[in-house]
């Protein structure tokens, strides 16, 4: 079972797994199998489980989908759903993970104990690196060699995902993050006070989004050519996913482009 609106990658598996038409349309034969239900919404997923349901798939925060922030006891809901009809949890961290949210991980703001992690982006600090951490129980489904790939756990990537790791827990970038996030959430508050055509604003940490109520692709197109790099997803959320470490001086001068471009719509 995933969630509509979801996106989880462009392998086959993950393509399939996306709840978004548009990503799976040119790749079929997909795997089947795979379900979709309207994102933070509890009653749907208990009455889409069946019989032969084995996991749930869901991100903390939907990314790609909107930055969808899903309404608080969600994610504790999921893992009631899952401990009753003996399901798998499986958080796609990929992501809200690594950081961004202000934890090391998403759904420690939860307090719940997710079965299966996935993990890249930002585990690697550039360097390309994806991981799956799995309770003791569920990993020992897979034994040494019974799943693996050429490059996997290869000393570069590994050594790279070992120095972010070190950073974040050591280097007060989570504690940026929360704080940064806050004033960024506020500033963009401000902005939606200002401009009528901001219907919402959202996020958690250092993932934020403004809805519009029209297309803003032009809108990432000037800002760009400003020097600002912000993108939109699903059509009409500005996404704004900085760097952990930006400061209060960056936001503003970011935030300074975003307001000037908004005043010309
Ligand atoms: C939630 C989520 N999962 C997985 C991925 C990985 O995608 P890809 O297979 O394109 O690297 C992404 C990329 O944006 C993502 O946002």
């Amino acid at each position: 079972m995933t969630a509509l609106g979801s996106f989880h990658g462009r392998t086959m598996a993950t393509i399939s797994a996306t709840g978004q038409e548009k990503v799976r349309q040119g790749f079929a034969p997909l795997l089947e199998g795979f379900r979709y239900v309207p994102y933070d919404d509890l009653e749907a997923m208990e009455a889409a489980v069946s019989e032969r349901t084995v996991a749930i798939l869901v991100e903390q925060i939907q990314g790609e989908g909107g930055v969808n922030v899903p309404r608080p006891g969600y994610l504790k809901g999921l893992r009631a759903l899952c401990d009753r009809k003996g399901l798998l949890l499986i958080l796609d961290e990929i992501q809200v993970g690594m950081g961004r949210t202000g934890k090391l991980f998403a759904y420690e703001h939860e307090g719940i104990t997710p079965d299966i992690i996935t993990l890249a982006k930002a585990l690697g600090g550039g360097i390309p690196i994806g991981a799956m951490l799995a309770r003791a129980e569920v990993a020992e489904s897979l034994n040494l060699g019974s799943h693996g790939s050429t490059f996997g756990g290869n000393a570069i990537a590994c050594a790279a995902g070992t120095a972010v790791v070190n950073t974040l827990l050591h280097g007060g970038v989570l504690e940026n993050c929360r704080a940064m996030g806050e004033y960024f959430l506020s500033r963009l508050d401000a902005l939606k006070k200002k401009f009528p055509f901001i219907k919402d604003v959202r996020g958690k940490g250092l993932i934020l989004g403004a809805e519009l109520d029209r297309e803003g692709a032009a809108i990432v197109d000037t800002c760009l050519k400003e020097g600002l790099l912000i993108n939109c997803t699903v059509g009409k959320v500005l996404r704004f996913i900085p760097p952990l470490i930006v400061t209060k001086a960056e936001i503003d001068e970011g935030l300074a482009i975003v307001e000037k471009v908004l005043e010309s719509q």
